[in-house]
């Protein structure tokens, strides 16, 4: 094989519904479907270079070369992604987030999308949507959802052949917003995978599974018919289940801190107020705040009026990921 070089875009997502615990680990299918948004100001760019030159694999972020299980993670995908040509070429991989680090943003659901993206197309392969959401997947599973445009849904399948994610709304079908409230820029003890691991040691996660269905249901249809209301209801109630299953898991994951519940009290008070705003918490103790965009500016300014608070991201919804 000549010198391959392709170059994607990808955006993480936030999730409405979300992924919590793996049916099968290693093919990431998961126990629940989840929906997500886009973040359209947040991106990953990643340049794939296969080059037969290169006796290993090559992964840089942020200008620094990466080892270890970062590392070993692309290496990982990168042999899927070499499996379908059955082909042994190693890669260059140079990856860069527009977002800080410490912002608690999951960065793995861009950097598998655009991963998948830019190196199938090196490989001189095309593939439709859903199978570059179904390897997507295999990356990162919330990566899956980052493929398609704006909302999103991830089907829990059958089996590897029918778990991928498809748009169900585009970026400017909802003029929503996401202020994501730093409330602390460490770095998280417990991964998600290992989270999802430990997902099956709660009691509370087979009835989360169970009911899972009836909040995406909810959720679906509060998006197609802009149902705020009916949203923010949803994905509080969702959220709020998966972190009692982390909390009840053996042993418990807390990811909340004294900060995160007073935004969660804030939340609810601004909305009894008529704030059309609801939150979203995901393995870690920062707050998505997800509003009608009018009332975006309003809630900055209620939030910048808590001195502890360490950044406020704003993004909107975003598009797919794509070849630059
Ligand atoms: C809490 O997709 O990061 O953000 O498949 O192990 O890479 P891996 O996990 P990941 O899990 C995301 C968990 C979550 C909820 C969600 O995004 O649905």
């Amino acid at each position: 094989m000549a010198i391959n070089s392709a170059t994607a875009i990808a955006h993480p997502n936030i999730a409405f519904i979300k992924y919590w615990g793996n049916r099968d680990k290693s093919l990431r299918l998961p126990d629940n479907g989840s929906i997500s948004m886009n973040l359209e100001e947040l991106t990953t760019q990643t340049q794939v270079t296969f080059d037969p030159n290169l006796p290993g694999d090559i992964f840089d972020l942020n200008g620094h070369r990466q080892a270890g299980q970062s590392a070993q993670r692309v290496v990982a995908h990168l042999n899927l992604l070499r499996g379908l040509r059955g082909i042994g070429t190693k890669a260059y991989v140079k990856s860069e987030n527009n977002f800080p680090e410490g912002a608690g943003i999951a960065s793995s659901a861009s950097a598998f999308a655009a991963l998948t993206v830019a190196g199938i197309r090196a490989l001189g392969i095309e593939l439709p949507e859903r199978d570059l959401s179904r390897l997507a997947r295999r990356g990162s599973g919330s990566a899956s959802r980052s493929i398609p445009t704006g909302f999103v849904e991830w089907y829990r399948g059958a089996s590897d052949i029918d778990s991928y994610a498809v748009s169900i709304a585009r970026p400017d079908f909802w003029e929503l917003s996401d202020l994501v409230v730093i409330v602390d820029e460490k770095h998280k003890l417990t991964g998600s995978s290992e989270g999802h691991e430990l997902a099956k040691t709660s009691a509370l996660q087979s009835a989360r599974v169970l009911d899972a269905d009836k909040r995406i249901e909810r959720c679906r249809e509060a998006i197609q018919t802009r149902d705020f209301a009916l949203l923010a209801e949803t994905i509080e109630m969702d959220c709020n289940m998966m972190h009692a299953v982390m909390m009840t898991s053996n042993p418990p994951i807390f990811y909340w801190n004294p900060y995160t519940i007073e935004i969660i009290t804030a939340v609810h008070a601004w909305r009894k107020s008529g704030i059309p705003v609801a939150y979203t918490i995901d393995a870690g103790p920062n707050v998505h705040l997800i509003c009608d965009s009018e009332v975006e500016t309003l809630l900055s300014d209620k939030i910048s009026n808590f001195k502890w608070v360490k950044q406020l991201l704003i993004a909107h919804p975003g598009g797919p990921a794509r070849l630059l």
